[in-house]
């Protein structure tokens, strides 16, 4: 299945993407926002193609890490979380991410929906009370068995950890195995990429422990509605949030009537069992319809050792500082094109800056210049262009119209670092159709007056194509552009990606300086 063939009952097709919801301890760092813009690419590349989008994100604010920081604070935990999710609220701004609905899982539905969720497991049975025993490392707020423990610390983080023991909530999480195994072998396509469903297969192939899914020796949390000894522990209360962001277990549920189930969940490989799993059982337990897709990104890494970019490895680079230095459509470009999605990948400036040179400023930037500057430059006053296609128009037309179904398929596999190349390729492409059919010889004869806006229309147009094809990664690109051809609402909408032509032919364009500038690099900066 792709993603494209999500259709539920409505006139107009939805679709349903959601990023992890993030703990809010932490300042959000470069890779807190890969998830994030992914998914926004994706939300706004399902609106280009007329889908009716939901895409929700959000807080992820309880826990013990919470409660023990408010307290060292002076604070109650909310008033910590009130604090800490503006954090999230003014990143995401700052990169232009359209969501629908931000989450705080603090919020009233939320808890209430939770409650009814936990209870409505207890009522049919797949929750029971028990004893827990295991070691919780509360940088990560994880439990692990002692097997579990690398040198009897953290297996994540390497960080001590504390042998807890107590009366808990456990689901009754062995009991799926089989069902699981079913599914994902009837699903080809639930879980991606391959590498993370090979392991997630496997290791529910090993067997599953019932899952603790309640804490008695923490306060902050949503209460157990009929066991006030008990909050719910922090795994259903999270993953819930993909039904109650549309109103599941409140009486305003149009929503999850109408979005679920959810067409994809982003998230990082460190938390593909708990959605590729744990969520999935959840789900089977209440008898509601499974997400259609689960991808897992690699991580970004950074420093000296190259490890996973992370507060606690102390090799974070801040968003906000590069949105300040670079613009933010460069950034989300380097994002979604530097690094394979499903993959791991480097950070570092300077491939930041590479990329901003060689794509945006020399291959991108100079086209859109060199070919406004042109047409200013030998029609000052305007020019109605008749189309005369050549015969070596043919391979630059072609190209163009078989970029959109390409870009399309890799849109819909989420391969958008490779969507990305190809609507480069046809940039290339442009460049050199402008070096071999040399405007400035055509300029220099009257006869060939028609030819020359001919050729700069050719380019215009393909620049207008490229405009929409690259709006979900660079929307402030694509108004740039757009406001430089005076695109009109006709010429701007996914459809007209596939036709040739589409661009008004009455063409009045003033140069523009290079909309992305080099960057010049100072020896030894890095
Ligand atoms: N709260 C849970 C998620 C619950 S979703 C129902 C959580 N939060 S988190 O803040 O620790 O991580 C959120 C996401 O950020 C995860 O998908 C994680 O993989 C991602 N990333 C954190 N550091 C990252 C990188 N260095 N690179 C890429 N993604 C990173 O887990």
């Amino acid at each position: 299945m792709r993603l494209s063939d999500s259709n539920k009952d409505s006139d107009r097709k939805t679709f349903y993407v959601t990023t992890p919801i993030y703990y809010p301890s932490g300042i959000p760092h470069l890779g807190t926002c890969y998830s994030t813009v992914a998914a926004d690419v994706l939300a706004r590349f399902k609106r280009l193609q007329g889908y009716e989008v939901m895409f929700t994100t959000g807080v992820d604010e309880h826990g013990q890490k919470i409660e023990n920081t408010a307290k060292k604070q002076g604070l109650l935990p909310k008033e910590l979380c009130d604090k800490l999710a503006l954090n999230f609220e003014e990143l995401w701004r700052e990169f232009d991410i359209s969501y629908n609905k931000f989450i705080r899982t603090t919020d009233d539905y939320h808890k209430t929906a939770v409650q009814k969720i936990f209870r409505g497991l207890f009522e049919r049975g797949q929750i029971y009370k028990g004893k827990y025993e295991g070691w919780y490392c509360e940088p990560c707020e994880a439990y692990f068995t002692k097997t579990q423990l690398c040198d009897g610390k953290c297996p994540d983080c390497g960080r001590e950890v504390k042998l807890h023991c107590e009366e808990s909530y456990f689901f009754k999480l062995s009991e799926y195995q089989e069902k699981l195994l079913k599914f994902y072998d009837e699903s080809p396509d639930f879980l991606g990429p391959e590498r993370c469903k090979r392991e997630v297969v496997q290791f529910v192939k090993m067997g599953l422990n019932d899952l603790c899914v309640s804490r008695s020796e923490m306060s902050w949390g949503v209460p157990v509605d009929f066991d006030d000894e008990h909050v719910v522990y922090v795994w259903i209360d999270a993953l819930s949030n993909y039904i109650t962001s549309l109103g599941y277990g409140t009486e305003n549920d149009a929503n999850f009537k109408k979005f679920w189930p959810a067409d994809v969940h982003i998230l990082g490989k460190d938390i593909v069992r708990f959605h590729g799993v744990i969520w999935p059982a959840i789900l089977m337990a209440l008898d509601l319809p499974l997400p259609k897709r689960i991808f897992a990104h690699g991580w970004l890494l950074s420093g000296e050792k190259n490890e996973k970019m992370s507060k606690s490895k102390g090799n974070v680079v801040n968003p906000i500082d590069l949105c300040n230095k670079y613009d933010v459509d460069s950034l989300r470009y380097f994002l979604m094109r530097e690094f394979s999605f499903g993959s791991d990948g480097t950070y570092s400036e300077e491939t930041l800056i590479n990329r901003i040179n060689s794509d945006l400023a020399n291959s991108f930037g100079n086209l859109v210049s060199r070919t406004t500057a042109m047409w200013e430059k030998y029609f000052p006053d305007g020019f109605f262009v008749e189309v005369v296609e050549c015969e070596e128009d043919k391979a630059l037309i072609n190209m163009a119209e078989v970029l959109p179904e390409e870009y399309e398929i890799q849109m819909n596999n989420l391969k958008f670092s490779v969507a990305l190349e190809e609507v480069w390729k046809f940039i290339a492409k442009c460049n050199s159709y402008i070096d071999e059919n040399e405007p400035w010889n055509l300029a220099k004869k009257i006869e060939n007056r028609r030819r020359l806006a001919c050729v700069l229309y050719n380019v215009c147009e393909s620049l207008r194509i490229v405009s929409i094809l690259i709006s979900p990664f660079m929307p402030r690109t694509f108004e740039v552009i757009s406001s430089i051809f005076g695109m009109a609402a006709e010429e701007k909408n996914w459809l007209t990606t596939k036709k040739f032509g589409v661009l008004h032919k009455n063409l009045n364009l003033k140069k523009c300086k290079s909309i992305f500038p080099r960057i010049e690099v100072i020896k030894n900066d890095f």
